[in-house]
């Protein structure tokens, strides 16, 4: 499945500006910096599809991938909370990600990307109650986990768990992954691919 080509085809510069639907979107949201555009492009066997930044506030629209010859879509999401941009900026990506995530009928699930290191913050809760209010499907997904000790992993998947069992639209398994080495990478691919064969 992601061995073929991705390429990127649309940005949405403002908000409402989105491609015409065709096929199932997945989109990665989370944190400024958590390592979104870095998680798309290790999932995509590509360096720089995605565009990175040791800045927060890096990727500053709605970034639509196309992959596998147009069997599905990737969605690289602006970074909400701090950013290295003006409040009102982060304010207006914050509006636009909230009104795609409730809107988007052929989003087929959302893997929210929180840092394994600072674990879950009251503004990914506010997206996580978007996403249930909307009952679309997303799983939490623990990023730079290469950055933990040994053990340390397991702490904080249980932690994630606990603070999602209670979420509608949870998926109740949290994927611990790392861009860097590439763990996850094999689970995060076969949880795509059993979404396009639901
Ligand atoms: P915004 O677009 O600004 O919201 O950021 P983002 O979530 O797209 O993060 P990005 O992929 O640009 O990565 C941010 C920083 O985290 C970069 O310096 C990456 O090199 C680093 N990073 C990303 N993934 C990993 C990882 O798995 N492990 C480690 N240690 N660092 C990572
Ligand atoms: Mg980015």
């Amino acid at each position: 499945l992601f061995a073929g080509e991705a390429e990127f085809f649309w940005a949405s510069a403002k908000a409402g500006d989105l491609p015409p639907m065709r096929g199932m979107e997945i989109a990665f949201a989370g944190r400024s910096n958590v390592g979104k555009s870095s998680l798309i492009n290790a999932l995509t066997n590509r360096n720089a599809l995605a565009r990175t930044s040791h800045t927060p506030g890096r990727t500053q629209q709605l970034n639509f991938f196309d992959v596998a010859k147009g069997r599905f879509t990737l969605v690289d999401m602006p970074g909400y909370g701090y950013a290295a941009v003006s409040k009102e900026k982060v304010q207006a990506w914050t509006q636009a990600i909230h009104d795609y995530l409730r809107g988007r009928t052929n989003l087929a699930r959302v893997y929210v990307l929180v840092d394994a290191r600072h674990g879950l913050k009251a503004i990914d809760g506010d997206v996580l109650d978007t996403l249930d209010s909307s009952a679309v499907s997303y799983q939490l997904v623990l990023t730079k986990i290469d950055e933990l000790k040994p053990g340390e992993a397991e702490r904080r998947v249980a932690q994630a768990l606990e603070a999602i069992k209670k979420r509608a639209a949870a998926f109740p398994e949290i994927l611990p992954t790392s861009s860097r080495t590439g763990e996850g990478m094999a689970e995060l691919r076969a949880g795509v691919a059993r979404l396009l064969t639901e």
